[in-house]
């Protein structure tokens, strides 16, 4: 993918803002955000997390918004953190430092509690917090000879901000190989650890993330968002403990416009009213 042009227009009445370091465009109700440093293979510094935060927590939860796509500009996906700009806070004071990381952390929180399901294409290199957002988004989408890795350790530092996010994906265990030795892996082995959910052939990777796309613009905007909603809520749930949760849950979804108009549609052979 070429380097992006332009940055944020307004899409119909919806202002979606203007941006420095990334691309944002709104179009059939897929926003489309781009990390757009590709010189720098879209690593991170203080205005992207900025400009992303402000995506994820004020664009993105928009009714117009029905799918997000996160993806990177140029040769890579993300080549995690800025090292530049990781040396600089380093020398902020120990209160402004530690603001900063948080920021950063709460950056990745903004994408896994996003609203909307949010896909990433990742292509090239998800190296450091490349990995982690990866980790952050629903959907991940790569091909075979995308590298990745936990590669903080290499650097004298540690994947901590990410670690949350990374290892509800891979577990204790994977964690513990791949965070220690920073090695770096491909796009297969990174499915097998289940930090992206689909690897294809480089020239279908478009083809499979218009695919799931499709899927989720065919199935219904608040259910969806229900879904994403249960499964943070039902995760850290016992079998047990799960039964008053869920059972509520699809009481009362069922019970809701949308619910009524998708399970008519079906018994009706027609396509629900969200489709149309
Ligand atoms: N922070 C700051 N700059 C970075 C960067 C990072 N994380 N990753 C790459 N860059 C810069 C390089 O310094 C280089 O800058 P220059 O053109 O001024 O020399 C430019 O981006 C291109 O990188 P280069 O290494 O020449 O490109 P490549 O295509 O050969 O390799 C990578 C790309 C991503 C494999 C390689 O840059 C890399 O391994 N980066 C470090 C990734 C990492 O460990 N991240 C963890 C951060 S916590």
């Amino acid at each position: 993918m070429a380097a992006v042009a332009g940055q944020g227009y307004l899409a119909g009445r919806m202002d979606i803002g203007d941006y420095q370091t990334l691309a944002v465009d709104l179009e059939d109700g897929l926003l489309r955000v781009t990390l757009n440093r590709p010189k720098v293979r879209n690593a991170f510094n203080g205005d992207v997390v900025r400009e992303l935060s402000v995506v994820f927590n004020e664009v993105a939860v928009r009714e117009e918004v029905r799918v997000v796509l996160l993806q990177g500009a140029g040769k890579s996906f993300s080549a995690g953190a800025d090292l530049s700009w990781m040396t600089e806070q380093a020398e902020l004071p120990a209160e402004e430092n530690r603001r900063s990381a948080e920021e950063m952390a709460n950056m990745f929180l903004s994408i896994a509690r996003c609203p909307k399901p949010v896909v990433g294409r990742i292509h090239g290199h998800a190296l450091g917090g490349g990995s982690g957002l990866t980790a952050a988004v629903d959907i991940a989408i790569t091909t075979p000879n995308t590298q990745f890795g936990l590669t903080e350790v290499k650097l004298g530092i540690v994947p901590a901000v990410i670690s949350p996010f990374v290892m509800q994906r891979i577990g204790v265990s994977r964690a513990r190989v791949l965070f220690l030795t920073g090695e770096r892996f491909d796009g297969r082995e990174a499915e097998r650890a289940g930090l992206v959910h689909r690897t294809v052939p480089e020239a279908l990777l478009d083809a499979e993330v218009e695919r799931v796309i499709g899927e989720l613009r065919s199935s219904g905007p608040a259910a969806v968002a229900s879904a994403k909603r249960l499964i943070e809520s039902v995760g850290n749930e016992t079998l047990e403990s799960a039964i008053p949760v869920t059972a509520q849950w699809i009481a009362d979804l069922r019970a809701t416009p949308e619910a009524k108009e998708g399970m008519t549609a079906f018994l009706e052979k027609r396509r629900p009213g969200w489709m149309s």
